[in-house]
């Protein structure tokens, strides 16, 4: 046994679902499987069935997190260009804006230039915009960064190419930032659990942005320097959906990433420190949150043990990694200086997580 104390993660991208499709998450349930993945706090994106293009439906959101939430939160605006009017009023709430510039769940997709740049020109230069893009919808959000000027994150970058635009932006000190997911790191496209089975990724593992090569996530982890924040995009659908003829993309993640990551540090991948970096540093520079001492994870960073469907919190029940073998487990949770989470116990009351937004 090897107790080890980490910062409380910070995951600044989840999807929970609530309010809509609760069916494969909820606000309870999906802090809590925060909490058991030794994250204290979240960033919940507004692609919801009703998604929070609207003030009021904002508002209902902070209430339904509000009430359910164990671990800390904040929220996202989203927009498709329509709403710019609204931004006035709800920026000074949220974490900041996501815009989807290619396709996902949801379909919020912007593919209209002018719409993108009038989404720019309203957002306040002072909050980010978290950008679903990939292949030549970089470019543009670079090149029309070095226009707009505004705070960007580019989101779950999944190839060479994209990170290449990334690093380019950034020797040019452009105000662009991103991160990169687990299943991004781990998982490609050839992987094949077995020759009788189709490729996974077509059944389980799909996820947008897809999957790349071999290539492509050797070089996310070569470039792990230029990435900013480690995020788990945590995708919750039911098994029964990602098995149907048409299943939605996305994978949970919220579980699995740090045993995950600790595992990588464990065979030499990255530094300790390079993870906490990634997950609790810069996502608290980035978005603005206070450095807080009083939340945090004890890991027992010499257990070895196998990911198993069965002992997950999350609602939906499955993960891509289900059966590999990781090293380091979550033994403890601690926000605000009360422990919430211990040996494989919720100790939080719902809704004693804490909207975290920097109400400006
Ligand atoms: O695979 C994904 N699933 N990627 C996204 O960008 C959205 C997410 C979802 O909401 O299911
Ligand atoms: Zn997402």
């Amino acid at each position: 046994m090897k107790i080890i104390k980490l910062a409380g993660l910070v995951d600044i991208h989840v999807h929970f679902r609530d309010p809509g499709q609760t069916f494969k998450e909820d606000f309870h349930t999906g802090s809590v499987s925060a909490l058991a993945g030794g994250i204290t706090t979240v960033f919940d994106m507004p692609n919801n069935l009703i998604p929070v293009f609207k003030k009021s439906v904002l508002f209902d959101k902070f209430k339904i997190a509000g009430k359910k939430a164990v671990c800390d939160w904040g929220l996202y605006f989203g927009s498709v260009g329509d709403n710019t009017h609204e931004f006035e009023k709800v920026a000074g709430y949220v974490v900041g804006l996501k815009v989807y510039l290619s396709l996902t769940t949801g379909k919020y997709v912007v593919a209209d230039e002018e719409k993108i740049k009038a989404i720019m020109a309203a957002w306040p230069k002072n909050k980010n915009i978290v950008f679903h893009a990939e292949g030549d919808r970089v470019d543009l959000i670079i090149k029309l960064t070095e226009k707009f000027k505004n705070k960007v994150h580019v989101t779950h970058i999944n190839t060479r190419e994209s990170l290449e635009k990334i690093i380019y932006a950034k020797k040019n000190k452009l105000p662009v930032t991103c991160d990169v997911t687990p299943h991004h790191l781990f998982l490609d496209n050839t992987s094949v659990k077995g020759s009788d089975r189709p490729p996974i990724e077509t059944v389980l593992n799909f996820v947008k942005p897809p999957l790349a090569t071999k290539r492509d996530r050797d070089f996310l982890w070569e470039n792990l320097s230029w990435i900013d924040c480690l995020v788990s995009d945590h995708a919750p659908h039911t098994l029964a959906e990602k098995k149907s003829v048409n299943p939605p993309p996305g994978v949970p993640g919220l579980e699995t990433m740090l045993p995950l990551m600790l595992t990588a540090v464990n065979d030499g991948r990255l530094s300790l420190k390079d993870l906490i970096r990634l997950t609790s540093v810069n996502p608290r520079k980035i978005f603005g949150l206070s450095k807080d001492d009083s939340s945090y994870v004890e890991v027992d960073t010499d257990d070895k043990y196998r990911i198993d469907n069965s002992s997950l919190l999350t609602k939906c029940g499955w993960t891509p990694f289900h059966g590999w073998e990781v090293m380091g487990r979550i033994k403890k949770v601690v926000i605000r200086n009360m422990a919430v989470f211990e040996n494989g116990r919720i100790l939080a009351r719902k809704g004693s997580g804490k909207n975290v937004s920097v109400i400006t």
